[in-house]
């Protein structure tokens, strides 16, 4: 098991990163935590392969638990539901001394975060991620959310878990489309930071030589985005950094109604179109964009549109809340593994073509 700690201004925790770790969450918690009662929040088909077993691991340490079972999907994300999200926790009796468990992918993590920031004013909570793209980005960093109905995380927090449990080998039971959507982000972390990482991804033959570096590589991108974190929690500096790719990204999944593409596809679109465009305009090195497409293409990922969207899609860009009086933080590439924000506007983008 490999460990690494966020050290915060006024806090810190932990990310526990290893092999089997959803076996030990009993003695995680016991080591770590005085509790008596536990909320899980999770969706449907993650407890159906892991409900009851930890169910059974928390019955036999004499705590008592509660799971809270969603429907899978980002419409459980909404504002609307945490009324009764809220009553259940209400009935279970839950008090500030308690915890409640975020096991799921982004969805449930930034729903469940969200609802321990505000119930009670505060109840401690685990982040035990179950998806990729959740090990590796969301379940870290403190950023919760819930949509509303004219947009995705318009109401948030920086609230951060007390805890953070990455067992690799949940990764096993994912659908390959899922997975590769996490892989979308480790990418992005060879992109931004770390050139060796990218040429380790370059370098596999295969998904189970991948398989076999996963604790290593999960812990390399999550140092990665502790390091953004501690230098700028609220993500007003560098932590920009970490959406690399997302202006487009954000873009593209708006654009097709979050129905075409998952949001790890989107951004793999958008690293390659903002980098090959950065590239035209002489931010970039040459030739960096088809190192981006190679990768993406190696782990199955999209990388390009049919152009005659992007117009459409600057609409988009354009009505996005980060898009604030035409200013817009691009994040670029001087080449893999080393980027810089650029303070720029729409105008970047009208020659893409
Ligand atoms: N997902 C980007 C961030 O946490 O800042």
């Amino acid at each position: 098991m490999k460990t690494l700690n966020i050290n915060l201004k006024d806090k810190n925790y932990k990310i526990l990163i290893g092999k089997g770790l959803r076996n030990k969450i009993k003695n995680i918690l016991d080591e770590n935590f005085k509790f008596k009662k536990v909320a899980i929040i999770t969706d449907e088909n993650v407890y159906k392969i892991y409900g009851k077993e930890i169910k059974q691991q928390l019955l036999s340490g004499n705590k008592k638990v509660e799971f809270i079972i969603l429907k899978p999907g980002e419409k459980t994300k909404s504002f609307n539901i945490l009324t009764e999200v809220y009553n259940k926790l209400l009935d279970f009796k839950i008090t500030r001394s308690d915890l409640i468990i975020a096991l799921g992918g982004g969805v449930i993590g930034d729903l469940a975060g969200f609802v321990s920031a505000t119930f009670l004013r505060g109840i401690k909570f685990i982040q035990i991620p179950t998806t990729l793209l959740a090990q590796v980005d969301s379940s870290i960093g403190g950023k919760v959310a819930v949509d509303l109905d004219k947009g995705k995380n318009l109401v948030g927090a920086f609230y951060h878990p007390e805890l953070v449990i990455i067992d690799v080998d949940v990764l096993n039971s994912l659908d390959n489309r899922v997975f590769y959507d996490g892989m979308a982000e480790v990418i992005k972390y060879g992109c931004i930071r770390d050139e060796k990482l990218f040429n380790t991804l370059m370098s596999f033959n295969c998904k189970n030589d991948l398989i076999n570096s996963m604790e290593d590589i999960i812990y390399t991108c999550c140092d990665i985005k502790r390091q953004f974190v501690e230098n700028d929690e609220k993500d007003t500096g560098e932590r920009m950094i970490l959406n690399f790719g997302h202006t487009i990204g954000h873009a593209i999944e708006k654009y097709y109604n979050y129905e075409k593409y998952t949001h790890g596809e989107s951004v793999a679109i958008g690293m390659y179109l903002i980098t090959k465009l950065s590239e035209y305009k002489g931010y970039t090195d040459i030739n960096e964009s088809n190192k981006i497409k190679k990768i993406l293409i190696k782990y199955n990922l999209p990388c390009d549109i049919n152009l005659e969207k992007f117009d459409d899609l600057l609409e988009t860009i354009s009505l996005d809340k980060k898009n604030l009086d035409n200013v817009l933080n691009l994040i670029l590439l001087n080449k893999i593994g080393d980027a810089k924000i650029v303070k720029s506007s729409l105008e970047f983008f009208q020659e893409v073509k």
